[in-house]
């Protein structure tokens, strides 16, 4: 039998936590042959809450659950942890911007990341979920120098789902016959939904999200708006913000990085910028990526070029997707707002 994983779930006793861990205990992350502890930490407000957590965990009598570590202590909630989803964070109350949750996330990034930078597994892999998400990567980057920032990644799968869906639900197709769109930058109302290079499996072979949707206007515009502001669109009508749907991308999310994507399949993650797409390297930005042995690279395409001089050489290089003028306008509008909120966070941190 497999030897059980550690998983640490932050904020397990709040919405996220509460639809996410019985999710983890079966199965739906790591696997159905694959032996789970869960680590759960919440803060002292709340502890009572996660008690009632455990005890239904308990109750529930999941077979592949082998412990369960409930507790309000940073130290004892990350020791030997492998994964790591950070759900916990300052709520962004009502007439609060993102930029306001800032300030509150740092000292609590700070925290959970020494903490897990020194008590984690090693090779212990993080998803930070909490918004603002891309920026909370930042902050727990810069406080956990032991954790390669390969292993530091943010909660962009929740849009890339609402996007394939948005496509499947236009064309009247099943969602696993859809691949391939792309969750560009921020996981906020800048993010830049792409279905240019999307494809669809149809009885007549693979075809192009473009080549059957006609309507290129809806593409460029309802399409791109509608993910942009599902969130608030379920905020509206729930009175409360997404919980079982991100519960259910971060479970992808793990999924996809550890044990791989389907073959030409890639899938949107917030990852560490290396300068790919001309966008800032340092940046936890939103990219389209594929995973194999538990590590993810953005997706690049070979294109070859033929000297046409004696003797014929030929010369491929590594390049990215085609980016065209109305991608690269909105590509870079959503790595401004990230550059911004980076910026910000810094100031915060300079300042403690
Ligand atoms: P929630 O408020 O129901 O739960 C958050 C939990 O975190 C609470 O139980 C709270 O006590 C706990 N918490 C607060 N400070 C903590 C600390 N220092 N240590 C440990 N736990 C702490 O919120 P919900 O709905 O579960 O959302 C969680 C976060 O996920 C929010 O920041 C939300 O904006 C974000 N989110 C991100 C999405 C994404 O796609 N990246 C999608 C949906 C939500």
């Amino acid at each position: 039998a497999k030897a059980p994983v550690r998983v640490l779930v932050t904020g397990a006793a709040g919405q996220i936590g509460y639809a996410l861990v019985p999710m983890i205990a079966r199965g739906i992350m790591l696997g159905p042959d694959q032996p789970i502890i869960l680590h759960m930490l919440d803060i002292e407000q709340a502890a009572e809450a996660l008690k009632g957590v455990k005890i239904e965990l308990i109750d529930a009598a999941f077979p592949l659950l082998k412990g369960i570590v409930a507790t309000t202590d940073a130290v004892e909630a990350c020791k030997s942890v492998n994964i790591a989803v950070m759900v916990g964070g300052f709520p962004c109350k009502e007439g609060m911007t993102r930029k306001d949750v800032l300030p509150k996330n740092v000292p609590i990034y700070r925290a959970h990341a020494s903490a897990l930078g020194e008590h984690a597994a090693p090779n212990c892999r993080v998803l930070v979920v909490a918004n603002p998400a891309n920026t909370n990567a930042v902050i727990f980057k810069e406080f956990a120098p032991s954790i390669p920032e390969k292993n530091i990644t943010c909660l962009t799968r929740l849009d890339h789902n609402r996007a394939l869906s948005q496509i499947a639900v236009r064309l009247n197709v099943h969602i696993n016959d859809v691949k391939n769109v792309i969750v560009w930058g921020n996981h906020s109302s800048t993010q830049y939904p792409d279905a240019s290079h999307a494809t669809i499996t149809t009885t007549s072979g693979e075809k192009s999200a473009g080549e059957l949707i006609a309507d290129h206007h809806w593409l460029q515009n309802e399409f791109i708006t509608t993910v942009q502001q599902r969130g608030d669109v379920i905020l509206k009508v729930r009175k409360l913000s997404s919980a079982l749907s991100a519960a259910s991308a971060a479970c992808d999310h793990i999924r996809d990085w550890l044990i791989g994507t389907p073959k030409r399949t890639w899938v949107s993650m917030g990852v560490f910028s290396d300068g790919s797409y001309g966008i800032q390297p340092g940046l936890f930005y939103s990219f389209p990526v594929t995973c194999q042995n538990g590590n993810w690279s953005i997706v690049q395409v070979f294109r070859y070029f033929y000297s046409l001089t004696w003797p014929i050489i030929m010369l491929s290089t590594m390049t990215g997707l085609k980016i065209d003028e109305f991608s690269r306008t909105k590509m870079d509008a959503t790595a401004i707002e990230l550059m911004e909120e980076k910026s910000l966070a810094y100031s915060f941190i300079d300042q403690q």
